[in-house]
């Protein structure tokens, strides 16, 4: 029988001691963490996450700055609009939410973030700390998957670990966080020769691919410990992961569902990125 691991009650926990912080530093007249998240367009799945972000930062106490710009927004208009935020002392950390209309660059608007408010730890600064496993911002989602891990007592030292998926949001940190942690860590993407060969030898697989139950109970080694990053819609419109679930849970250990798995993780990660910036403020 296997554990489900339960991003919610995890994540409420942590954020529940976010939120005594936060209460704390009130009372003593420190400043409350601010976050300002900028979303550019109309993009529906991008709407439903700056809005959970939102909610999530006024539930810890967090001062918080939704800033919406139309899909025709100019770069020199959001890079000002940076500018300013990178300089009020009440906004600790800001975030731009990706993807882009086609005429922005991310590259150019992420290098325009102060590195000491980029919560989202996007920026080359924060990305080569990663890299080299200096104290910074933790990546959200490859964090809040490391703190399910630790939650669950599981430790990826000696492991076998394979990563399905290389974005620079999660595949590539994630690795890294994993290599950190002492585990053998392999790569697998959509160039990758068998991967069910691959993905079989892995203790501990996470996949981060966006395609629906691409993960099949052949896949997965008797006894490992799966973590679905997908967030997809199936042939019912009903979410799901990349993992079919029903067919891969009695083979695991351990496993995340969808939703209430790492979703709920990847917030919580980019509130305590938050407090971390006030308090080094
Ligand atoms: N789009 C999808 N995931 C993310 C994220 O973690 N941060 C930002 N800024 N945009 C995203």
């Amino acid at each position: 029988m296997y554990t489900l691991i339960d991003g919610k009650a995890v994540s409420q926990s942590r954020r529940n001691a976010i939120a005594t912080e936060v209460a704390n530093r009130k009372a003593e007249g420190l400043p409350v963490p601010g976050l300002a998240v900028i979303i550019v367009g109309n993009d529906p799945a991008s709407q439903v996450y700056v809005r959970n972000k939102e909610k999530a930062c006024l539930e810890v106490g967090f001062h918080s700055e939704l800033i919406r710009l139309s899909e025709e927004t100019e770069e020199a208009t959001l890079l000002s609009v940076i500018d300013r935020l990178n300089g009020d002392p009440a906004i600790h950390g800001i975030l731009v939410q990706l993807p882009l209309p086609k005429h922005l660059s991310a590259k150019t608007v992420i290098a325009h973030i102060d590195p000491k408010k980029d919560v989202d730890a996007f920026h080359t600064v924060n990305v080569g700390k990663i890299m080299l496993g200096e104290d910074g911002f933790s990546p959200c989602t490859p964090a809040g998957i490391m703190t399910l891990l630790s939650a669950y007592g599981i430790d990826p030292d000696g492991k076998s670990c394979v990563v399905v998926g290389r974005s620079n949001i999660v595949g590539k940190p994630m690795a890294m966080l994993l290599l950190h942690q002492n585990a053998t860590v392999t790569i697998a993407h959509s160039h990758t020769k068998d991967l069910a060969a691959v993905t079989r030898t892995a203790d501990i697989l996470v996949v981060a691919i966006g395609k629906a139950k691409f993960i099949t109970e052949d896949m997965v080694k008797d006894g490992a410990c799966v973590i679905d990053v997908g967030m997809n819609r199936d042939e019912n419109g009903k979410l799901c992961g990349d993992v079919d679930f029903e067919r891969v849970a009695p083979k695991t250990s351990y496993i995340t569902p969808v939703p209430g798995g790492v979703g709920p993780m990847t917030i919580t990660t980019l509130l305590e990125n938050t407090l971390k910036a006030a308090r080094l403020s």
